[in-house]
């Protein structure tokens, strides 16, 4: 093979055993998540569905003739299962550890409320539980939950536990676009495995893990059935380390154009069309492809990554293929796309930088304007007033790797980048809650801090580098401490 198993010449730390069945393995879809029960809560005068969800060891088969790797996941499998959820229908989450190390769950693109937002140190121990309340009141858009345990993170989140969260709204709904069969959820996965057949643990690795054999929804360069029509996907990049660029190629290497149209945060204003698709570490980024020229042949997803770390490689330049059929069997949401999907609450504009924090490497340590996370005491490296505007400057510290930043309970606005790259065409009609800080980049985000007040991180989504504590953590302050009366706990951001 020529895409798996190849390590970087001279490094055959990045070897994992020759996969054997590139595209000869059906694409697992998660099953969706069932509720265990709703009940009404007489405070609010609204139903409260109830979920509950086993973290436990399973076993998965991953080369023929060697060992199975071990693996933890979300109701013992990975992704976990995909929980699909309405605007404006609240929900408790009840994790239940039935694993070996701590967990923390973060459900990553809700403003969920500290302290049900997956604080690092706010562990759950095994045959212990925490229930997450999830208050599902923004627009539709894709979510991950994913573990976020104090330092063990990569681990966690590498051997399984990671799964989708779709939320769903009416306005979205009225657009029409592919649904039910035809709206794929797809996790990207980048792994390397130790040549008995389990998995290589990330656990001593303290620079980047970037793997060499890439996963779609846990299957190893899957293929995908498809009838030749219009697909939704749903991209997230769930890699501990790798950032990819994809591209849809026919059998001639030709790029099919396609379509973005949500990002982290849902909708974008507009359909931005493109030939390529950079994702990396935790974002999530939604097409629309057509199929229907390609019937009776094979579209592949490829990566052509060269905007991430100087010391990323590109052995893996494969991810999986869709097998067009001949038969449409519904046209339902295979009409034009609207011009225009939605009005992206954009925050206001404004001039000047409030903030600015550098992520680099200092004396072997991951850090953000100085400090790691582990600095108790320093930690806390910004307060905005809730309801503030901000525009923060992250900037890349240098030294070969990049970075991509998320900041919890916010949407922001990319505003600028310096460097090697500019704003992305789609990333200008986007809300996002990562971005990608490249080699020699400085971005510039501008996000209202709200709806709460509270304690909430953000960090390198590097998983390796969160755990070696390039994470900090802000205080959005009440307007009570700054001698406004306490009207509302609430502000739509
Ligand atoms: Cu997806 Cu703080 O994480
Ligand atoms: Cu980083």
């Amino acid at each position: 093979s020529l895409f798996a198993g190849q390590a970087l010449a001279g490094d055959d730390k990045w070897l994992s055993p020759v996969y054997k069945e590139i595209f000869q393995n059906e694409l697992p879809i998660p099953p969706p998540k069932d509720k265990k029960y709703s009940y009404y809560n007489s405070t609010t005068n609204r139903y409260i569905d109830y979920y509950e969800v086993e973290i436990k060891p399973f076993e998965q088969q991953v080369y023929k003739g060697l060992k199975p790797a071990q693996l933890v996941g979300y109701d013992g499998i990975s992704p976990g299962p995909t929980f699909v959820m309405e605007k404006g229908r609240e929900a408790i989450v009840r994790f239940v550890n039935h694993g070996e190390k701590d967990i923390s769950v973060h459900l990553h693109g809700s403003y969920s409320r500290a302290p049900f937002d997956g604080w690092a140190e706010d562990v759950t121990s095994k045959n212990q539980y925490k229930d997450y309340y999830y208050p599902n009141h923004q627009a539709a858009r894709t979510l991950w939950y994913h573990d976020h345990a104090i330092h063990h993170t990569a681990e966690n989140a590498y051997f399984g536990m990671a799964g989708f969260y779709i939320l769903h709204d009416a306005e979205e709904d009225k657009l029409n676009l592919p649904a039910g069969p035809y709206d794929l959820p797809l996790a990207l996965a980048a792994k390397q495995y130790n040549s008995d057949g389990t998995l290589f643990s990330p656990a001593d690795e303290t620079v980047s893990l970037y793997g060499d054999v890439i996963h779609v929804n846990g299957q190893p360069w899957p293929y995908k059935k498809v009838e030749p029509r219009k697909y939704r996907l749903r991209f997230l990049d769930t890699s501990i380390s790798r950032a990819f660029k994809l591209t849809f190629e026919d059998s001639k290497s030709k790029k099919l154009p396609f379509n973005v149209i949500a990002s982290d945060a849902g909708l974008l204003t507009k359909p931005v069309q493109s030939d390529n698709l950079e994702i990396s570490m935790a974002e999530r980024w939604e097409v629309v492809i057509d199929f229907s020229q390609y019937k009776g042949q094979n579209v592949t997803l490829k990566n052509a990554r060269d905007v991430q770390a100087d010391e990323d490689y590109n052995s893996t330049d494969k991810v999986m293929q869709f097998v067009v059929g001949n038969t449409v069997s519904s046209d339902a949401g295979n009409g034009n796309l609207p011009g225009a999907l939605r009005n992206v609450p954009f925050p206001p504009t404004k001039s000047g930088v409030d903030r600015k924090f550098k992520f680099e490497r200092q004396g072997g340590e991951w850090k953000v304007n100085g400090v790691t996370f582990a600095d108790v005491n320093n930690r806390i490296l910004a307060k905005p007033p809730r309801g503030a505007i901000e525009i923060w400057e992250l900037e890349n510290g240098g030294g070969g790797w990049s970075h991509p930043v998320h900041i919890h309970l916010v949407d922001f606005q990319i505003i600028s980048r310096t460097g090697k790259r500019p704003v992305l065409n789609y990333e200008k009609e986007a809300l996002k809650d990562v971005v990608l800080l490249g080699t020699s980049e400085t971005v510039r985000v501008i996000a209202r801090y709200a709806p709460w007040d509270g304690v909430y991180m953000f960090h390198c989504h590097n998983l390796i580098h969160e755990d070696h504590d390039m994470m900090a953590a802000f205080n959005v302050t009440s307007l009570a401490d700054f001698g406004y009366p306490e009207t509302t706990k609430f502000i739509d951001p």
